[in-house]
């Protein structure tokens, strides 16, 4: 089962994850955690470079580009593995942040997006997407507070990331089966209870 975290800067995904696969676990399932970009030795190369605050010159279809990269490998090396061995695989964003951060942030064409991503993956999708959704300001204060997060895209301006936060909404929209959207602007602990209930029924069906 291959499943997948998404959701504007300061969402919360990356401190979930770890402890819905402690959850996990616990039940007996075997699970797999991987972040995008990064995740093996040379999309973790590709991130440093997309990431880094000194390459603010960098054009946006260089940025798709690279992202693309970074996924082809983890898929090839990691995601596709693993899932074939019958774990659950769980991502810190997939190609739906390609679309929602290069596609709708960027405003590049989304039919040319969408087809790079499918190139890039070559067409492996999640079971299951959940967004966790806040308001954009919100996300961003909790992201300052944290500094040594900071990256080159959460310095785009907060219009960037309003187009990226009604992206995500869209794509619920259109494809309602694979999402599940969660208020992330609830209290940690509701919205770790609300992830577990999500995947669990997912799991069970
Ligand atoms: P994060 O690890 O803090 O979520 O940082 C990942 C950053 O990369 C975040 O700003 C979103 C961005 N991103 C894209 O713009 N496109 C992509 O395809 C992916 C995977 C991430």
């Amino acid at each position: 089962m291959f499943i997948t975290l998404e959701g504007p800067e300061g969402s919360g995904k990356t401190s979930h994850i770890p402890h819905l696969v402690e959850f996990l676990r616990e039940k007996g399932y075997t699970v797999f955690p991987t972040r995008e970009p990064g995740g093996t030795s040379i999309s973790e190369q590709i991130r440093d470079v997309l990431h880094d605050l000194k390459n603010a010159e960098m054009h946006p279809r260089t940025e798709t580009l690279l992202y693309q990269a970074a996924r082809a490998q983890i898929v090839e090396q990691v995601i596709k593995p693993r899932l074939a061995d019958g774990e659950i695989v769980i991502s810190d964003r997939y190609y739906d942040s390609t679309i929602a951060y290069q596609g709708y942030g960027h405003q590049q064409n989304l039919d040319d997006i969408r087809a790079l991503v499918k190139y890039a993956t070559g067409g492996l999708t999640p079971e299951l997407t959940i967004l966790l959704d806040l308001d954009v300001e919100v996300g961003l204060k909790r992201k300052t507070q944290n500094a040594t997060e900071w990256n080159r895209l959460d310095a785009y301006t907060v219009e960037f990331h309003k187009s990226v936060r009604a992206g995500y909404l869209e794509m619920v929209k259109a494809e309602p089966e694979r999402w599940v959207v969660v208020n992330a602007e609830q209290a940690w602990e509701s919205v770790q209870a609300e992830l577990r209930k999500t995947i669990l029924e997912k799991l069970n069906k």
